[in-house]
């Protein structure tokens, strides 16, 4: 697919893997509407963008936890780009510890952003897909999301769940020209993964955000006619 011109949504784009994708799509010309809940990442990202690339950037500051936020900020954002041709679900959070050890308000937000979140935002974009008879969505998995794994469990459980709401999904919409994928990249070297301890030895050596933006773009450069259900992406340096 021709990306020049599209519009893409991306949540989480204020650091990380939504950071780089919305950079590896505004060097093909794509105008983004962005979301995270600092501002100050995306105030910057799109003063860089607009500067750079010469595409038109809009954002909103949005918790996609909370559903009615999110139904403002999407409205809102494709209002502005006239259409969302691409939306990327990747805002997302990592906690771990043993189940017996977590709160339940800890465990409840993690399935509430990284479920729920993902859930409230392609709800809320998906009709001007089906009006516009043409969309790709691409939700962020992880590995975690095809095994569990001890102190993983609300992490594992959101992103199981992700899998299942993206195939769902997808069998509803592929009819109306709607192409769903669930990507599951394994340690990308980003905060989430420094923060949840996920980050050991050289960084260097690991994953890029970068990396996974250009499986992004792949996928998205496929012909509209056919697209990618469900992709990993890893390392060949697994520390
Ligand atoms: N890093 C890894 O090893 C790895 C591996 C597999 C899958 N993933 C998945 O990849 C996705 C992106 O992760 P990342 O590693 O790039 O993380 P990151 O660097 O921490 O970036 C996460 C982004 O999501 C935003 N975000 C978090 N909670 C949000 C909320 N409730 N509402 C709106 N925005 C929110 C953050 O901004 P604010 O805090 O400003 O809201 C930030 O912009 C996540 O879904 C994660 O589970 C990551």
């Amino acid at each position: 697919m021709e990306l020049k011109n599209k519009t893409a949504i991306i949540t989480g784009a204020g650091k990380g893997i939504g950071k780089a994708t919305a950079i590896a799509l505004a060097k093909e010309g794509v105008h983004l509407g962005l979301v995270a809940r600092n501002s100050a990442d995306l105030e910057s990202l799109q003063a860089l963008l607009t500067d750079t690339y010469g595409i038109k950037v809009y954002y909103i500051s949005a918790d996609i936890s909370n559903k009615t936020q999110v139904d403002q900020a999407v409205k809102t954002l494709i209002e502005k780009l006239g259409s969302v041709d691409i939306l990327l679900n990747n805002a997302g959070v990592a906690q771990f510890g043993l189940l017996v050890d977590m709160e339940p308000e800890q465990w409840e937000s993690i399935i509430q952003t990284n479920l729920m979140g993902t859930y409230y935002v392609t709800r809320a974009a998906l009709p001007t897909m089906l009006k516009q008879n043409e969309g790709t969505i691409i939700n962020i998995a992880s590995t975690a999301g095809e095994r569990g794994f001890a102190t993983g469990s609300a992490y594992c459980a959101s992103k199981f769940a992700v899998l299942g709401l993206t195939e769902s999904l997808m069998q509803e919409v592929r009819k109306s020209n709607i192409r769903v994928t669930a990507l599951t990249p394994s340690t990308v070297n980003t905060e989430l993964a420094v923060n949840a301890g996920l980050k050991i030895g050289d960084e260097d050596r690991m994953m890029q955000s970068e990396d996974v933006a250009e499986l992004i773009l792949a996928t998205l450069k496929l012909p509209q006619r056919v697209f990618i259900k469900t992709a990993g992406i890893w390392t060949t340096n697994p520390q």
